[in-house]
């Protein structure tokens, strides 16, 4: 029977580090790019792509992102009472019913791996989607909809990657290619942060992952890999030859939030793309050019 992806985690107990100041007191997940906070961008790409069950795994300081999905009455009050009725529908909108929102706290910030592992039984014994906020799509089709599309082809495994310039592979998860038709990629080995000189390819993960619940069995031994932590990674390369395990080359421009020039970048493509905002955002681009 095929079964559909339906439960996404969203990793956002990180501290922020690169981040800071700006992350000191709020969630990273929390900033915006132009009007919207990353989380936000996330959480409506795994909607867009049939997603049901949200759950996030949290850490302490990061009230705010659950604040953010949930009800904000005397906002919607005065919205209501002041008769700015498409202010108050356009925020109640993106809010996901309530029941499908579920939170748990990493406690102890040991990296991804263990993240996505706090999350093992509220997942369950079904196949289901990660999602890294501060990795951020651009793209016609919401780019973990694009993976779902495709997934009932292929099943197992499913990573979103692109090529990366060798000097960054240490940033990444990076393949080992085997069979490639263009947008499919079949993995033969990866590796997490490996130096450019002994990286097997510059074909790098980013952060959509569809997964089977069998990788929970792997993150159980909570071996550490690349900088001490608990790797994602590390947990799917067992995995690679006892199912099927495919890189996906999405359409669309990816822009790392995590990294001060590419969330700044991420901006003005965003701007610009906006209908509402675009004219204006390019007249302001060639005043600085
Ligand atoms: C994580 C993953 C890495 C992946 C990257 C994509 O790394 O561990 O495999 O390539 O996200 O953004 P992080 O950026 O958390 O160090």
């Amino acid at each position: 029977m095929m079964r559909r992806v339906r439960k996404a985690i969203f990793p956002v107990g990180g501290l922020g580090t690169r981040f800071l100041p700006a992350t000191k007191a709020m969630p990273k997940e929390m900033l915006p790019v132009v009007d919207k906070p990353l989380i936000q961008y996330a959480v409506e790409e795994a909607r867009a792509a049939g997603i049901e069950e949200f759950i996030f795994v949290t850490g302490r300081g990061k009230t705010t992102i659950e604040d953010h999905f949930d009800h904000s009455y005397e906002l919607e009050h005065t919205l209501e009472a002041r008769g700015k009725t498409a202010e108050l529908e356009a925020l109640r909108a993106w809010l996901p019913p309530a029941g499908d929102v579920a939170y748990t706290r990493q406690q102890v910030p040991l990296g991804l791996g263990h993240a996505v592992w706090c999350a093992r039984d509220l997942v369950g014994d079904e196949p289901f989607a990660v999602l890294l906020a501060d990795d951020l799509i651009l793209s016609k089709t919401p780019a973990l909809k694009q993976m779902c599309d495709i997934y009932p082809e292929v099943r197992g495994n499913m990573v979103a990657v692109m090529d990366v310039p060798k000097a960054h592979t240490q940033r990444y998860g990076i393949l080992s290619p085997g069979r490639d038709d263009g947008r499919l990629v079949q993995v033969r080995g990866l590796v997490e942060k490996p130096k450019a000189e002994e990286a097997p390819s510059t074909l790098a993960v980013i952060g959509r992952y569809i997964l089977e619940p069998a990788v929970f069995a792997h993150l159980d031994k909570k071996s550490k890999g690349a900088g001490g932590e608990i790797q994602l990674t590390d947990s799917l390369v067992p995995m690679i030859g006892t199912s099927p395990f495919h890189g996906y080359r999405f359409e669309g421009q990816r822009f790392d939030c995590g990294d001060k020039i590419g969330f700044f970048e991420a901006q003005i493509a965003f701007a610009l793309a906006r209908a509402d905002l675009g004219p204006a955002a390019q007249a302001v681009i060639k005043r600085y050019t």
